[in-house]
């Protein structure tokens, strides 16, 4: 808009603003948009102050017909234009009260840290003119448009304590791939896992996403398996608040979360020994929870351990033969490495394996203590490797010093 057109408009405007005040009336949005429809019209600093009626007409407010000033509520009482150049930030609490109560609990109106001098408003995650429902596909809040929302401050902008790493693990992870990929809205996005309103910093023990709730966060989509979660050891320890058992993130990870089958998952299948291991080889665990330690020294010794170091995949894990989710004490009848489960099993892979076939012990732990015809076979084993050793290397080099002997003896 020129100055020229712009003091006739406002000489206009002026005009009705002077009649309509005598009879009580308010700007509609046809004088709002006299002005801001026009494509050129810029604040003085330069930011566009067009408004694209279309858009406007397609959002939630457009189509409940609310007003431009049910929102710039400043200019409810305007009698005449032009209206003052700085107006009031609009308050959407007005009629969203709800929403706005939650939001001031959340971690994103709460002080921030330092290097985070970021107000964050409703417009930043709804936008402003263009607001849509939530299951409206086209909404910035609709789940599969949910990490884009939240990435535009936490890519960067945002600095936290383990550094912005999480995006690129999370956009890696089979719940991303799902959504946007696959478009399965119902995966996790970032609201599924932290909430929306209620956004609470990780360490919070009230966030979602603490040891105290996770489990029912994963378990609101993951339902039968949160349900065998609870059922097994760890599960049962879980429920009476014991801290040191493993919930889901400590198995899956937090956002990397990726399917069993994928080479980089904490869960593969020649990984499954170190993640079990972390707890269950440390000795203050051990002995707080009295259970036997040397569990991934006893399987590395094994055969199955052996294969699985060099990748093999079809031998059996500490999954395999304990279960996962619902694991079980031994003496649990319904344990898979109950004596009476065991050759069913160990069947799984060993077709035909008899109550024999299962009955060696399979953490054998090879120290002179714990048992000792182990551990002799293991001492005799190293006495003959050593020996067969010996004479291979005596042979080599007697054979070395008579070839070098006729080497000479040619010259
Ligand atoms: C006569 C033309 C005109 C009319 C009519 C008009 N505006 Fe404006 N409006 C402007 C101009 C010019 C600015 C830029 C002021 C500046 O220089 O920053 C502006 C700025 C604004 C801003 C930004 C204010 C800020 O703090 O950055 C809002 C919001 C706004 N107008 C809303 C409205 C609404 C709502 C109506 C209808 C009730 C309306 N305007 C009617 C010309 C108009
Ligand atoms: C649902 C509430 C809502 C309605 C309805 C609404 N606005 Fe806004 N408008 C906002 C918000 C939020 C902002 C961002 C700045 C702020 O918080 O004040 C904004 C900003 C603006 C700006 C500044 C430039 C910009 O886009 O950031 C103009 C101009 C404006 N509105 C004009 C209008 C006009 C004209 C109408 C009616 C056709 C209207 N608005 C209706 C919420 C609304
Ligand atoms: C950090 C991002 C974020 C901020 C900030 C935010 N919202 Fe939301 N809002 C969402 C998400 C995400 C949803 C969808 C909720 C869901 O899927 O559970 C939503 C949903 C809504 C809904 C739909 C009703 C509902 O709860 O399902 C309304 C209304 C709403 N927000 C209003 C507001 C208002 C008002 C503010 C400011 C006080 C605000 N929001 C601030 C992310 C945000
Ligand atoms: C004057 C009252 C009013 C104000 C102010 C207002 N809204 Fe609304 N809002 C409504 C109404 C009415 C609806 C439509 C409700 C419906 O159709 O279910 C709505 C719907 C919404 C929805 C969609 C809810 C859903 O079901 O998914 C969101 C999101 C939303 N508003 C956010 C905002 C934000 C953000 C602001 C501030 C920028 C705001 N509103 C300001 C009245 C208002
Ligand atoms: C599958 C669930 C899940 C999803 C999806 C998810 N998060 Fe997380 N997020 C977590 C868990 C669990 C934590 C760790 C809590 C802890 O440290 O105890 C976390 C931590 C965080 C933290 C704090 C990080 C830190 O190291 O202190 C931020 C910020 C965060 N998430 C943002 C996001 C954003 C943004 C998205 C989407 C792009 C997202 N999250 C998606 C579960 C999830
Ligand atoms: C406008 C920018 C902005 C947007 C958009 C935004 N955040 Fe944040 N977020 C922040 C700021 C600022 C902090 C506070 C960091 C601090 O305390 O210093 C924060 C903190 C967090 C934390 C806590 C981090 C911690 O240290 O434990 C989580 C979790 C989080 N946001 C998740 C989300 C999710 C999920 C979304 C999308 C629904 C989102 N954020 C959208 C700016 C934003
Ligand atoms: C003690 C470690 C551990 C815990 C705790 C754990 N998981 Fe698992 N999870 C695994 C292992 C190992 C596998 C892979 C088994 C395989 O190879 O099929 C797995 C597989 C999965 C799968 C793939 C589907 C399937 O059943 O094979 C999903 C989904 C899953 N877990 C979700 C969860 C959820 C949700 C929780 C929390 C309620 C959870 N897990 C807790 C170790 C764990
Ligand atoms: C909003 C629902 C939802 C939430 C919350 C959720 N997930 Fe998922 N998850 C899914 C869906 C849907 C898939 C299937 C994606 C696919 O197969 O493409 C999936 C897949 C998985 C897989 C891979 C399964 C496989 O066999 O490939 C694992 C592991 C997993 N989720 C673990 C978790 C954990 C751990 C949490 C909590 C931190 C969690 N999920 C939270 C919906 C969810
Ligand atoms: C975060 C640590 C942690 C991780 C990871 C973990 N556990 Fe445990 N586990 C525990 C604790 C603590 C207990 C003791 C709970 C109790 O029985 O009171 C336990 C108990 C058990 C028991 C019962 C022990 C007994 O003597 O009754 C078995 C079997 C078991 N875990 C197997 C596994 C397997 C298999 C994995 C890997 C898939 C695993 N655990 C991963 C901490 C962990
Ligand atoms: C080939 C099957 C098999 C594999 C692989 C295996 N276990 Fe076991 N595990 C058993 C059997 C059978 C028992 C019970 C008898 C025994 O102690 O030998 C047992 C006992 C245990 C116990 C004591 C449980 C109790 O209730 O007494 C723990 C803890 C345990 N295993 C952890 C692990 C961990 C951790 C791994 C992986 C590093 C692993 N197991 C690998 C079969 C297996
Ligand atoms: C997930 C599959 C799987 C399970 C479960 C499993 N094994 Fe194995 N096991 C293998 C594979 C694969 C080999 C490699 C040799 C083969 O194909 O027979 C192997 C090899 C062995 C070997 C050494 C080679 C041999 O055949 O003598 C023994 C001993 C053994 N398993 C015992 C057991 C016992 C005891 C159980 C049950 C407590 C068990 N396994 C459970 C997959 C498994």
């Amino acid at each position: 808009m020129n100055a020229r057109s712009f003091v006739r408009s406002f000489a206009f405007l002026l005009g009705i603003g002077v009649c309509a005040a005598s009879f009580g009336w308010t700007a509609s949005n046809d004088d709002c948009l006299s002005c801001h429809g026009d494509k050129d019209l810029k604040s003085a600093p330069g930011k566009s102050l067009f408004l694209d009626q279309e858009k406007f007409k397609a959002s939630v407010h457009g189509q409940a017909e609310i007003g431009c000033t049910d929102c710039h509520a400043d200019l409810q009482k305007i009698k005449d234009f032009p209206h003052a150049e700085k107006l009031h930030p609009v308050d959407c609490a007005v009629c969203h009260d709800k929403e706005a109560a939650r939001m001031k609990m959340s971690v994103h109106m709460q002080p921030h840290r330092a290097e985070n001098p970021i107000v964050v408003t409703c417009a930043d995650c709804h936008g402003t003119h263009d607001i849509r429902k939530k299951d409206d596909a086209e909404s910035s809040v609709f789940s599969i448009n949910i990490p884009d929302t939240c990435d535009k401050c936490h890519l960067e902008r945002v600095k936290i304590k383990n550094g912005n790493e999480f995006i690129q693990q999370y956009r890696q992870s089979v719940h991303y791939r799902a959504l946007e990929k696959s478009g399965l809205s119902l995966s996790a996005s970032c609201v599924s896992c932290h909430g929306g309103h209620d956004v609470k910093a990780a360490g919070d023990p009230q966030s979602r996403v603490s040891r105290k709730s996770i489990i029912h966060t994963c378990g609101r989509c993951h339902v039968g398996i949160e349900k065998n979660y609870l059922e097994g050891v760890h599960g049962k320890d879980y429920i009476k608040g014991v801290k040191d058992v493993p919930v889901c993130t400590d198995c899956h990870s937090e956002h990397a979360i990726l399917s069993p089958l994928d080479l980089s998952s904490r869960v593969y299948a020649t990984k499954v020994a170190a993640v079990c291991s972390r707890c269950h080889d440390d000795e203050r665990l051990a002995r707080q929870y009295g259970f036997l330690t040397s569990r991934l020294k006893t399987y590395s010794d094994s055969y199955h351990g052996t294969a699985s170091k060099f990748g093999e995949t079809r031998v059996a894990n500490c999954a395999s033969c304990h279960g996962f989710h619902d694991i079980r004490t031994s003496s649990d009848p319904k344990s898979p490495i109950n004596a009476v489960n065991l050759s069913k099993t160990c069947g799984k892979c060993h077709p035909g394996a008899g109550t024999n076939f299962a009955k060696g012990k399979v953490h054998v732990v090879s120290t002179k203590v714990e048992n000792k015809g182990a551990y002799a076979a293991k001492v005799f084993y190293i006495i003959v490797i050593a020996a067969l050793i010996s004479v291979f290397l005596i042979f080599i080099a007697a054979d070395l010093f008579h070839r070098i002997r006729t080497q000479w003896k040619n010259d």
